[in-house]
């Protein structure tokens, strides 16, 4: 029986080829359950060469983070299915550097403090909404919602707007371009547009009528440091971190609960030791990297892990594999709430200059989530036969895609 035929992927000691030919990588079989087709990698060939193309996969911690730490090597790849123009994650130095401190000013140390009430407020909200009801969908009602809601407060948009930004983000995540029908990839050109057109119309109001809000910031930014309005850079830049900081968010708390469920010793340990919500929220991280991988190009031809790319490879940076990696981590495949070093070593919000940027606010708010879901719920449990714990239909994020919880007020 094949991993098609099971429908979980590749099995320990499968061949690698088996699960990566065909239509484009990886294939959704190896996709549903990558873990298995990870280690196979990086115990056969950490550095793999896709057959018949210029496309390397690598997926040792290790060799990630060379690739990660060398940017003057591995050059950043466009996310397809934007308008616009190339925004900071699709940037290399040194233009990169200048968009990233832009970005900068919307997580300073001094603009988290603020964040944080806002964060609880909302957080609250969302449990007055389904907390007598004694059970939830807690992707629908709690982790869909907070990171978006945060991140429409902190540019100032209309909650009004919420859903409909919020549909057309959570489709252009869906799968990798090579799967997608003719029609879907028009869908997705579209929500792209008018995604685009969307902040255009915001940015352009900000800059007429400049607010105490992250989007008048941003374009005060940009004049101070080029001497003119950029809108369309502008606008680019704010896309880019209101699409980057929602579903990411969104998959790792929904992912954290069911861990959480999943592990009652854990979540005993959490209960009774709140320091310890950090690191369930990078362990959960490490686990279920809601990004499980991203693109490089090499930009000279180079060496790694003993094997030679030439210029103008795409490598495929396997970050949830170097955070399974055993050479790495000790009992790589178990989740522990008190994880020594895994926010400083895990991989999934990346490494180097294009390190995550909104970090420490994905942080601030998997804390405050976890501080308001354990002190006003108890006796959290899934609802198995009303969830669906398969991961999304995409090959690049991870998430559960139906999470029903059943609890009693705290
Ligand atoms: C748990 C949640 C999150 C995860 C797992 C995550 C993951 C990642 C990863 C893996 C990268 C690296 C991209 C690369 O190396 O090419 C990245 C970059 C980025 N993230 Fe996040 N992210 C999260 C939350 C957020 C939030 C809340 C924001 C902001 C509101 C955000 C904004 C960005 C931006 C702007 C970049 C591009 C940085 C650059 O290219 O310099 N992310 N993220």
């Amino acid at each position: 029986m094949t991993h098609a035929d099971t429908g979980v992927g590749l099995h320990q000691g499968d061949r690698i080829e088996d699960v990566v030919h065909g239509d484009g990588w990886p294939s959704h079989e190896a996709a549903a359950c990558p873990f298995p087709f990870y280690e196979a990698l990086r115990s056969q060939a950490p550095v793999y060469r896709y057959p018949g193309r210029d496309e390397y996969v690598v997926s040792r911690w290790e060799d990630i983070v060379h690739v990660a730490q060398h940017p003057e090597i591995f050059g950043q790849v466009g996310v397809g299915g934007r308008a616009g123009p190339a925004g900071m994650a699709a940037t290399d130095p040194p233009e990169h550097r200048l968009k990233r401190m832009l970005g900068l000013r919307m997580v300073s140390t001094a603009r988290l403090r603020e964040y944080e009430p806002m964060v609880r407020s909302i957080a609250n909200e969302l449990v007055d909404a389904f907390v007598d009801r004694g059970e939830c969908d807690f992707s629908a009602e709690f982790a869909g919602l907070l990171p978006i809601s945060v991140i429409f407060d902190i540019f100032g948009l209309p909650r009004n707007d919420l859903l409909a930004v919020k549909t057309r983000g959570d489709r252009q995540e869906g799968q990798g371009t090579p799967y997608l029908t003719a029609e879907e990839q028009e869908l997705r050109a579209r929500d792209a547009r008018e995604s685009y057109e969307y902040m255009r119309a915001a940015v352009l109001d900000r800059f007429e009528h400049p607010r105490d809000d992250y989007l008048s910031d941003l374009i005060q930014g940009q004049i101070e440091r080029d001497g003119s309005f950029d809108l369309e850079y502008v606008v680019s830049e704010a896309n880019t971190m209101l699409f980057a900081g929602n579903v990411t968010t969104a998959h790792t708390l929904a992912s954290a609960i069911v861990m959480l469920c999943r592990h009652p010793d854990e979540l005993a340990k959490v209960v009774a030791d709140p320091s310890l919500r950090r690191t369930l929220f990078e362990e959960t991280l490490r686990l279920e990297s809601p990004v499980q991988w991203l693109a490089r190009r090499t930009r000279i031809a180079t060496e790694l892990g003993g094997v030679e790319l030439p210029a103008g490879a795409k490598v495929l940076v396997i970050w949830a594999s170097g955070n399974r990696d055993g050479s790495k981590w000790e009992e790589a495949d178990r989740f522990r709430v008190d994880r020594r070093g895994v926010a400083r070593d895990h991989l999934a919000f990346g490494r180097g200059n294009h390190m995550c940027l909104g970090a420490p606010l994905a942080r601030l708010e998997g804390d405050i989530a976890f501080d308001v879901l354990l002190s006003r719920l108890k006796n959290i449990r899934l609802i198995e036969e009303r969830c669906d714990l398969s991961s999304l239909d995409s090959v690049i994020f991870r998430a559960p895609k139906r999470v029903v919880i059943a609890f009693e007020q705290a």
